[in-house]
């Protein structure tokens, strides 16, 4: 038994069954553990990895920076904070706007939220989330996340956050047949909530654009639509970008595909951001809700904001996207991990749904039965055979990422085609193998 199996306290896990093999490098793709073996990594590990384990130039230039400067706090200036500012304005095209970095998802959600509301002038003015997503662990973050496995230990009312139901197309909750009219009726939803609430009260709708890790992926008019609605209304809409950004979605940032009908008012990020060689989370904020906290007193703060080392990596992984073409790599690689598991859906009945494809993000939804779609085990637990398939996946040196009966493809930008062709061929000989019944 290993120290850390008896003296850390892991997240999400039962600490008793908590026994995990210690990971002690990595190159690409892969994951290498202290007895030498290799897992080639299908989830990027938490969905955060987008560029592989170990990218030379993203150490380097840790190691540079540490040289050069550690740390210094948001009262003095730092090269590579405003450096990785800028280059984020740019990219984002959010001209004139201004970047609040903090140390991972959670924490850029919080403030988000916290930026909207003084924007605004509602200190406790009200934000629409939605069921069914997940914005982080906190307390402010698990009010937003309609997140079955952490809703009872929060008051989500008590936070100022109203839910409605996801744009679900496979499950609608709202009863639709076809994908675009569910995501009408979730955009329907928002308006109704924010109409709802007395004397302009909502100051914003926070979302994911596309993918999240709940497995739901939005159709494609939810976002533009939803764009139109809170426009109209005059409420911010924030963009979770935490898991989505960075080529997940085969764009720097999902809305992105929208052009500017789908751009938001403020967007967070994390993850990919460094890909994930160090903890670091960002706000992006428009020009406009910038402009509005400009000439106030800015009441919050955290002592690692904007970290050197931390920036410093994310200018290096910025540039490891750029210098690879990775953004592009990912939406064509991941509309043709789509297509072939499209093709497995035609030979597996297990297979309910496959979503996903703007970039490499793809989720498999597991069926008992297609006609009436009923589980394996219901949410958010997950099924004897699959739990079975994943660890002889792991067997096979494939690591799978696994949410209820849902599995999620999210393998680094990088990825060789072999390894990923040869991935989705374990997968297909795994999905006929398993004991479904
Ligand atoms: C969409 C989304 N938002 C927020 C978070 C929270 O990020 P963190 O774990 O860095 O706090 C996650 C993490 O999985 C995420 O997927």
């Amino acid at each position: 038994m290993t120290t850390e199996r008896r003296d850390v306290l892991h997240s999400w896990c039962v600490q008793a069954d908590w026994d995990a093999p210690t990971i002690v490098g990595g190159e690409g793709a892969y994951f290498i553990d202290s007895a030498g073996r290799r897992y080639l990594d299908m989830s990027s590990l938490a969905e955060c990895m987008n560029l592989g384990h170990q990218h030379p130039r993203i150490v380097r230039a840790i190691r540079d920076q540490a040289e050069k400067l550690c740390f210094v706090t948001a009262a003095w200036g730092a090269e590579p904070r405003a450096a990785l500012a800028r280059r984020l304005l740019e990219l984002s095209g959010f001209a004139g706007g201004r970047v609040f970095f903090s140390l991972g998802g959670a924490d850029a959600n919080e403030h988000a939220v916290k930026f909207a509301r003084q924007a605004r002038g509602l200190p406790q003015g009200r934000v629409v989330a939605r069921d069914r997503s997940y914005h982080g662990a906190s307390y402010a973050t698990m009010a937003l996340s309609g997140d079955t496995r952490t809703q009872t230990q929060v008051d989500a009312a008590s936070f100022g956050v109203v839910r409605v139901p996801p744009p679900y197309a496979y499950r609608c909750p709202f009863g639709t047949e076809h994908a675009a009219d569910c995501a009408e009726a979730a955009v329907q939803a928002v308006a109704a909530a924010i109409d709802g609430e007395a004397n302009e009260a909502v100051v914003a709708v926070l979302m994911e654009p596309n993918a999240g890790t709940n497995g739901i992926v939005a159709p494609a008019n939810f976002w533009p639509r939803l764009r139109e609605e809170t426009r109209t209304r005059s409420v911010y809409l924030i963009a979770d970008e935490v898991m989505s950004g960075f080529g997940r979605c085969g764009e720097w940032f999902a809305w992105q595909r929208y052009g500017e009908a789908g751009r938001p008012d403020l967007m967070t990020l994390a993850k990919g951001l460094t890909g994930a060689h160090m903890p670091l989370g960002a706000v992006v904020l428009s020009a406009e809700v910038a402009g509005r906290l400009e000439h106030e007193m800015l009441y919050t703060g955290l002592t690692y904001c904007g970290h050197p080392l931390a920036c410093a990596a994310g200018i290096a992984a910025l540039a490891a996207y750029e210098e690879g073409g990775l953004i592009e790599r990912s939406k064509r690689l991941g509309a043709a991990l789509y297509e072939r598991l499209l093709e497995l859906k035609t030979r597996h009945a297990v297979i309910g749904d496959v979503r996903g494809g703007d970039g490499l993000f793809a989720v498999i939804e597991l069926v008992r039965d297609r006609a009436t779609r009923a589980v394996h085990a219901p949410w958010p637990m997950t099924s004897l055979p699959l739990r079975t398939l994943v660890a002889r996946a792991l067997e096979a040196g494939v690591s799978l990422a696994v949410r209820g009966n849902l599995i999620l493809l999210a393998p680094p930008l990088v990825i060789a085609e072999r390894d990923l062709t040869d991935a989705v061929d374990l997968l297909d000989r795994l999905l006929a193998e398993s004991d479904w019944s």
